[in-house]
């Protein structure tokens, strides 16, 4: 890992599974203060009548304010294609600031394409974006965020002390990994990421963003990087073999059910376009993707 220092601290994690989209959002608090974060907060969303909902991020608000936590970042590991941001409501209602990685431009400029609009469509209201390597805090809580792209090209991961949110680079280790195939995305890069995730010590717990439940088991959210290391898809291949494996995957793949609400809220940190009378709306692009 060369001159790397890893983030010293162990936050205490609350995952919250959303049932709907088979996401995750955490609770991450410092042990020594009431410094928090959220991560991936999913907002409930019924395409048919385009209907919002903030039921699953209310009971997340609810524990922050049962606990009497301080709410200092709303992180997304990237621009989710799979389900609605809650990250502005959360942060309308217990303040915090909302973080993304740096990258969000590309997939902003690939986006706006496809949806045929003028670039303030797609215009990111995040409070900050992260640099690749970039250290910051919760708390005393040291983390640092790491540019881990391959499923979409913003994608990061963010290594909190000895925990390490991995968005949608890896799923749990009978899972697999996520796909690489959305506009950005590459196999090659995806493996190189989850390299750098697996060089960490073997004891870093990682969390990760989704779970669909393979074989119908139980809803498993947490392994180790140990664990990883055996991970379905990363199993008895190279990089090669993996890359061939991954487009195999994902050549069978329909499109995420939500993706053409999600990009364009998501990439307005969880804020719905407004129509000229400022009401919230959606564009939906046809024949575009
Ligand atoms: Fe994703």
């Amino acid at each position: 890992m060369g001159e790397f220092r890893l983030p010293s601290g162990r936050p205490e994690v609350e995952a919250f599974y959303h049932e709907d989209t088979g996401s995750l959002s955490y609770l991450v608090k410092d042990p020594d203060s009431p410094a928090c974060a959220v991560i991936d907060p999913v907002m409930d969303y019924e395409p048919h009548g385009a209907r919002s909902g903030f039921a699953f991020a209310e009971r997340i608000a609810a524990r922050i304010r049962e606990r009497g936590l301080r709410l200092e970042w709303i992180i997304e590991t990237h621009v989710h294609a799979d389900h609605l941001s809650a990250a502005w409501y959360l942060r309308t209602g217990l303040g915090g600031r909302i973080g993304i990685g740096a990258r969000v431009a590309r997939v902003r400029e690939l986006f706006s394409d496809i949806y045929g609009v003028p670039e303030d469509f797609l215009d990111a209201p995040f409070d900050h974006v992260f640099a690749d390597d970039e250290r910051y805090r919760i708390g005393n809580l040291e983390a640092v965020a790491w540019h881990t792209p391959g499923h979409t090209p913003a994608c990061m991961t963010h290594l909190i002390g000895d925990a390490a949110f991995v968005g949608d680079t890896l799923f749990m280790p009978d899972a697999g990994t996520a796909r690489a195939d959305f506009p950005g995305g590459d196999a090659g890069m995806l493996y190189d990421s989850i390299q750098r995730i697996l060089a960490l010590p073997d004891e870093t717990r990682v969390f990760v963003c989704h779970d669909y439940r393979p074989g119908g088991r139980e809803v498993r959210w947490e392994s180790r990087v140990v664990e990883q290391r055996a991970n379905v898809h990363l199993a008895g291949v190279d990089r090669d073999g993996f890359i061939a494996r991954r487009r195999a995957i994902d050549a069978g793949l329909d499109l995420p059910r939500l993706i053409l609400p999600s990009i364009q809220v998501n990439l307005r940190a969880g804020r719905f376009p407004l129509d000229e009378t400022g009401r919230p709306w959606l564009k939906l692009p046809v024949d575009r993707l």
